[in-house]
């Protein structure tokens, strides 16, 4: 049994192995329904339970489809309709949850949350986001880069705007599988220190700036995300902070020719990324929603042990 709590928990070889198993189980069902099992049923017998302490349209639709397609039982609580929100223990909550499902995928407030959860669990425990990371974006992201542009070893990301979970994800996935990252960050919405301090100690080519576009100089890819993620109180001063941290075409102009946008989604269209590049030639968004759905396929799998 292994869980996915974060990208820093993997070794090279086992990320490259997820990503390839998902680049392949994706091109096997080229003109298949989505509604179609893929033929093999690898979690056939298993049943998944996900669970969601916030809001989710991606991850909730990815995961869904991904157990079903590949032959898996999957259902869908929110976090308020359990025993949790009355005060039952974290830990308590999840060996009970063990002894019906064969896995979890939680979406947790606090990330100690996933970390009880996942401790007390003799099952394997996902993250599906928590305050601080959101692991199964970025692999999707890497995914989708690859994709387009080839190993991420030899690319050069620019994140844009607050140093959120997703970007810490972002450094943790160039610490384990290489290439280069600029985070352009306002002082005070840098990435949190533990995760620059990883990057450190992996000699990982990673580096924070104030200036967006220092940061997307000759970038192959502009990663940004939402100014108020769904843990965030403080709206007015962020919105405040981040406006000069918009990606617009000025922004995209100081990157490479063809660099590639990616956002996680929801975007706030306007806010943070103009709709111009949203909808442009530059915008693999979508793309990177879709990967969503393979990824999640290798993170299954992999928790299983049928990668
Ligand atoms: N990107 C992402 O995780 O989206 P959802 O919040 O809709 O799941
Ligand atoms: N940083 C965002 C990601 C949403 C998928 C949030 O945590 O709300």
């Amino acid at each position: 049994m292994s869980h996915f709590l974060d990208l820093k928990d993997f070794t090279k070889l086992q990320l490259r192995a997820m990503l390839d198993g998902a680049s392949s189980r994706k091109k096997s069902r080229i003109n298949l329904p989505k509604g179609a099992v893929d033929s093999d049923l690898p979690l056939k017998g298993k049943a998944i339970a996900l669970v969601f302490e916030r809001p989710s349209t991606r991850t909730r639709f990815s995961f869904e489809m991904a157990i079903r397609q590949l032959g898996g039982e999957v259902f869908t609580v929110s976090g308020a309709e359990m025993q949790l929100g009355r005060g039952e223990t974290i830990a308590d909550t999840a060996r009970v949850v063990s002894r019906y499902v064969d896995g979890v995928m939680l979406r947790a407030k606090a990330h100690e949350t996933m970390l009880e959860f996942a401790s007390a669990a003799s099952i394997p425990v996902i993250n599906g986001l928590t305050n601080r990371t959101h692991p199964t974006q970025v692999l999707a992201d890497v995914l989708t880069l690859e994709e387009h542009r080839g190993a991420i070893d030899t690319q050069r990301v620019a994140w844009v705007g607050d140093g959120n979970n997703v970007c810490a994800s972002w450094i943790e996935a160039v610490g384990v599988l290489g290439g280069s990252l600029r985070i352009g960050s306002p002082d005070s919405l840098r990435p949190g220190a533990e995760f620059m301090n990883w990057a450190t100690q992996k000699k990982a080519d990673v580096e924070v700036m104030l200036s967006p576009e220092d940061a997307v100089q000759q970038a192959d890819c502009v990663v940004t995300d939402a100014w108020v993620s769904m843990h965030d109180e403080d709206i007015e001063n962020r919105h405040n902070l981040l406006k000069s941290y918009q990606v617009n075409q000025a922004l995209m102009k100081h990157a490479a020719k063809d660099a590639l946008f990616m956002h996680c989604l929801p975007a706030h269209r306007n806010e943070e990324v103009t709709d111009d590049i949203m909808d442009g030639p530059h915008s693999v968004v979508f793309d990177e929603a879709e990967n969503r759905l393979h990824a999640q396929k290798a993170i299954l799998l992999n928790c299983f042990g049928k990668l």
